[in-house]
């Protein structure tokens, strides 16, 4: 065996992150697909969005989920704080001939021109500013339904961190993508790092980016609080993205959490 060192190699969060993992082999992948179909649908049935209602889609990452809400007829706008990936899901849309539209923002200071009948932070997306900026954001949230709407987040569920805390890794045409997963109890923070080993005796690692805090891995309780502290009401917590809708539990794999703006304040 050769003892020549890795050449290790930092590539920025744009290029590694975005453009070979999210959109190279998460675009590519179809049981991502499959996944993205599934969440859908549960979006469809447990909200009950109807077509033509406008739906907000927060960090919604390359488009995949937008554009699927966008065919079944919901008038959709995505905002992500990636530009690359707000440049994939335009060209997506275009590609699929649906008019949802896109725009570089970050939820920490989310800004809209209107209210949205319905909402969404998916893909484990709520938690990776600090305790202040999450709450704000959820604020800023639930500012931007309307009454009567609703708002779906899918956090990282802290009773089933051991599902994500083992390596895992990837074979893919360039080489092995590892994962490494951290959790800091004392911030209950959850945070890791994607390595790519190439048969070569390179390392690509990843640059800096809006994700290396990790994401903050809130109970239930403590969405339900923040929610209920934003002016929205009937909070409900689900475990799986398939329908008819399972309860949350403590093994379950995601955690969906739905809330509702009264038409009057409460
Ligand atoms: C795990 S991905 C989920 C993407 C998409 N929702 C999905 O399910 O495929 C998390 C996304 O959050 C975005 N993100 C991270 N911090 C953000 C912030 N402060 N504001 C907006 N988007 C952010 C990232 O760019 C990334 O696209």
């Amino acid at each position: 065996m050769s003892n020549k060192p890795f050449n290790r190699i930092v590539r920025s969060w744009d290029e590694f992150w975005a453009e070979f993992w999210r959109i190279r082999l998460v675009g590519g992948d179809d049981a991502a697909e499959f996944k993205s179909e599934q969440v859908v649908d549960f979006c469809w049935k447990v909200l009950g969005i109807k077509k033509n209602q406008k739906v907000l889609d927060i960090a919604c990452g390359a488009g995949f989920q937008a554009v699927l809400l966008a065919e079944r007829g919901a008038t959709v706008h995505g905002v992500d704080i990636t530009p690359v990936l707000i440049k994939h899901a335009k060209k997506l849309a275009k590609q699929r001939k649906v008019p949802a539209t896109f725009e570089v923002q970050d939820m920490r200071e989310l800004k809209v021109k209107e209210q949205y009948d319905h909402v969404l932070v998916l893909g484990m997306s709520f938690g990776f500013g600090t305790d202040e900026e999450n709450a704000r954001s959820i604020k800023l949230m639930a500012d931007a339904v309307k009454p009567g709407g609703k708002l779906l987040i899918t956090g990282q569920h802290p009773y089933a961190l051991a599902n994500h805390l083992g390596p895992e890794w990837l074979e893919c045409d360039e080489g092995i993508l590892l994962h490494r997963a951290d959790f800091d109890p004392e911030r209950c923070r959850l945070g890791g790092s994607w390595e790519l080993a190439c048969p070569d005796g390179t390392i690509i690692m990843e640059g800096e980016n809006p994700e290396q805090d990790g994401i903050r891995c809130y109970t239930y309780p403590e969405i339900k609080s923040l929610l209920e502290g934003s002016g929205l009401v009937d909070v409900q917590g689900y475990g799986a993205w398939y329908t008819p809708p399972q309860p949350l539990q403590w093994f379950s794999m995601e955690m969906i959490v739905t809330a509702y703006k009264p038409k009057r304040s409460v």
